[in-house]
Formats: C-alpha cells, sequence, structure tokens
C-alpha cells in the first residue's frame, strides 16, 4: 500500500501523547512527528482509519494531497487545479474549504480559498462535464488549505465533525470540556483503571464518561460517522472490520470505580442522560461509575474496594469568567474544596485543571506539577497536588513544562 502524509490535530499540549496514540497504532515511529498542536506521520489509509477510530485525543485527521510553493494565488490555483482529487471523490458531491495560515503573505486567504473551489471545479467540469457545488454545513468532502510563508499544503479532512464528538453528547453543562481534553487529563495523571476516580465538579460528565469508556475498553470513534466514508481510497471491508474488532474488544464488566458529583442537580441529571447515551447504562446500575448532587466542599473518597489503588480527583472547578458566582467566592470555595482534600484523600493525587494560575495559593497546597493546556483559546494549567494527611505547603519543588 502506498504511504500517505497524514496531520492529526490536537489541543496544544497533547502533542507527545498523541504521538503515543498513533504509534500504538502501529505507525512507524521515523515518520511520527510531534509538532505545535498536532502531530505529523505516514502510512496508508488504514492507519488514518484506525486513527480516526481509535485516538482519543486528536480532533481531527487530515490526509495531505498536495503540497507545493507558491508565490501568489495563482499558484495557488494551479496548484489546486493539478491536484488529481478525482482519486478521492466524483463531481457530484458537495464541498467546504476551510484554511489555516502561518505567516502566510497573501492579502486575502478567502480569495485564495476560491481560487482552490475553482480550480477544483473547473478539472471536473473538464474531466466530467459536471462539478461538485458547495456546502458550507453539511458538505460531503471538506478540504483544508494551510498556507506558511511560501507553501501551501492541500489536505482532505477525514474527520468530518471533529473527532471529539463522540455522537454522546446531548446536552451541555456549563462550559464542557471537549472529550480530546477530559482524554488528555486523565492520559496526563496517568490514571488506570485499578484508581477509584473522582470529579466533584462534573458538569456534563465528560472526564467521568471518558475514564469509564477508556475502563471498558470502547473505541471512541465507534457511535459516528467519517468523512471518509464519503471518499473513494478507503477500504470498505476493512473498515467494517475494524469496527467490528473494536465492538468485539468492548468489555463491559470491566472493574472500575468513578464518581462524579457536582453542586447543580439538574447538571448531574444531564450527566446521567449523557452516560446513558455513552453506553455506560450497565455501569450506572452496578455502582460501578456515578453521579451523585454533591458540593465538592464535602464530597468524601469512596471505601478502597480490595486490588485498587489509592485513587486520583481530577476536575475542571468552575473559573474566570465561565461561572455565575463570583471570583471571590470561588476562591474561598477553592480553600475550603482544599481542606476538605486534606483532610479525607490523604494518600489520593488531585489534579485541578485552572485557568487561574493562582489556584494553588487559594488552595494553599504546593502543586507537584503543572502542565500548561488550553481549553480552547483558554491557557490553563493543570495542577497535580500530592495529598497527605494536613498541609503539604511545604512539599518538594514542583515539577513544571512552565516556562515561569
Ligand atoms: C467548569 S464546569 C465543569 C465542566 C465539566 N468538566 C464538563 O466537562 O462538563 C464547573 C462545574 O462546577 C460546578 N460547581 C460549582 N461550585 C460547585 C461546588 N461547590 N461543588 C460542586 N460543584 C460545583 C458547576 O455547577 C459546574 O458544573
Amino acid at each position: 500500500m502506498p504511504a500517505f502524509s497524514f496531520y492529526a490535530v490536537c489541543p496544544f499540549g497533547l502533542e507527545t501523547l498523541l504521538a503515543d496514540e498513533i504509534l500504538a497504532l502501529g505507525a512507524d515511529p521515523d515518520l511520527v512527528r510531534p509538532g505545535r498542536g498536532g502531530v505529523q506521520f505516514a502510512g496508508d489509509t488504514g492507519l488514518a482509519m484506525a486513527a480516526c477510530l481509535h485516538s482519543r485525543l486528536a480532533s481531527r485527521i487530515l490526509m495531505r494531497v498536495a503540497h507545493a510553493e507558491y508565490w501568489d494565488s495563482r499558484d495557488v490555483y494551479d496548484i489546486a487545479r493539478s491536484t488529481k482529487w478525482e482519486r478521492w471523490f466524483g463531481p457530484d458531491v458537495t464541498l467546504r474549504i476551510d484554511t489555516s495560515a502561518t505567516r502566510c503573505p497573501l492579502e486575502s486567504i478567502d480569495f485564495a480559498a476560491l481560487r482552490i473551489k475553482d480550480a477544483i471545479c473547473d478539472r471536473f467540469r473538464e474531466l466530467a462535464g459536471r462539478r461538485p457545488s458547495v456546502d458550507r454545513r453539511t458538505p460531503d468532502v471538506r478540504i483544508v488549505a494551510h498556507f506558511t510563508y511560501d507553501r501551501v499544503s492541500l489536505f482532505l479532512d477525514l474527520a468530518g465533525e471533529a473527532l471529539f464528538k463522540r455522537g454522546w453528547r446531548l446536552t451541555h453543562g456549563e462550559a464542557p470540556l471537549k472529550e480530546n481534553l477530559a482524554a488528555g487529563l486523565l492520559l496526563l495523571s496517568e490514571w488506570r483503571p485499578e484508581m477509584p476516580l473522582v470529579d466533584p465538579f462534573c458538569g456534563s460528565g465528560t472526564i467521568a464518561i471518558e475514564a469509564a469508556r477508556i475502563a471498558i475498553n470502547y473505541a471512541p470513534g465507534l457511535d459516528r460517522s467519517f468523512a471518509f466514508e464519503n471518499l473513494e481510497g478507503f477500504d470498505r471491508s476493512l473498515w467494517t472490520e475494524m469496527l467490528e474488532d473494536a465492538r468485539a474488544a468492548v468489555n463491559p464488566h470491566a472493574e472500575v470505580l468513578i464518581r462524579a458529583s457536582d453542586i447543580s442537580s439538574i447538571v448531574v441529571e444531564k450527566a446521567l442522560e449523557n452516560a446513558d447515551r455513552a453506553g455506560l447504562g450497565k455501569l450506572l446500575d452496578d455502582g460501578r461509575l456515578s453521579f451523585t448532587q454533591g458540593d465538592a466542599r464535602e464530597v468524601v473518597p469512596p471505601e478502597l474496594p480490595e486490588g485498587f489503588e489509592p485513587g486520583l480527583v481530577i476536575a475542571n472547578p468552575p473559573y474566570g469568567e465561565q461561572s455565575n458566582p463570583k471570583s471571590a467566592s470561588i476562591q474561598s470555595m477553592m480553600g475550603h474544596v482544599a481542606a476538605n482534600l486534606k483532610q479525607h484523600y490523604a494518600g489520593w493525587r488531585a489534579w485541578m485543571l485552572s485557568s487561574d494560575r493562582t489556584l494553588p495559593s487559594q488552595m494553599r497546597l504546593k502543586p507537584s506539577r503543572k502542565v500548561v493546556l488550553f481549553n480552547g483559546p483558554l491557557e490553563c494549567r493543570f495542577f497535580r497536588f500530592d495529598m497527605v494527611a494536613g498541609s503539604n505547603r511545604r512539599e518538594k519543588k514542583t515539577q513544571t513544562n512552565d516556562a515561569e
């Protein structure tokens, strides 16, 4: 099979973990290169389909179909015109073209996108007498053009809807995390299903749902469709086989103990609905996963069942403009949350994602690690606090990837 060049897009800060995911799918290590906000890799279309189905961290998988130097939008037209689009789709599809750029000297990127569309249409008109039409909302085929100072790359977006949309989210709680960022928090924290997990600020339940699906080995893309299904050149029988294998690999009986709660009973109801839609009904029924109404200042950890190690608290508490309560009351609340953690969670590790750099001082805890991550455009820190009985203010020096 020929090797194609792919680019997996992910939230900033998760590139190395995404590279590990792609390697675990069998990619050639010499061809996997983490960058900023994504990972370049190469392989056959089967590898790309596997990445769409199994990657918990990627937002999109893009396949590069052209890459060349340009000077102006005429060159962009020529590059798009000479690309063999007919290898991947026919004249009767609907299209959409998205652009991104770093240091692009063109006056108008929108105009360049229009020229790419014209080039594709002209090519098909010449080849088939018919041309694709544009549909910005629900296109069959999405094309991404990325411009640098002197090069343009044209990609086919293999995902369609962003990959963090797993297909289960019905309603939105207050400021839900994207599912791939929630998966990133779980991987960064080194959570394993043998550790109880508590999210006392669960909102729509993203962290708990993602963790439960990791525990039962539920492939993130199992319940959704992908743009590559509208393209030629993607082996349908191999795809059917991949889906069957992924379904067979789900272990609904996996041992796990996940406790999620939120102060709002309305939000908890929504989280329960989401978990049910995410195929976790059995775990809810037998108590391996629960969502309850509760105040994070008072939530106590579950009893440790035999064979379980001390657990993890992973949460994104309300912060900044996202939340209704005024910041001062959030700060005082986080002081009380910390007091509760110190009293009841000795031996646990608590990880908190916040855009508020003063969170450790509000909690009067020294983080043993902090990782810079982006929650959408919001720069955040993912703080780790190692809970010991009483205060751990003077704990060991903080490990950090932060430039501060
Ligand atoms: C940033 S949101 C969490 C979003 C969640 N991670 C998700 O993906 O949907 C913060 C949540 O904290 C909840 N909250 C605020 N104060 C609380 C408290 N004292 N105890 C528990 N939950 C609280 C809010 O109701 C809100 O759902």
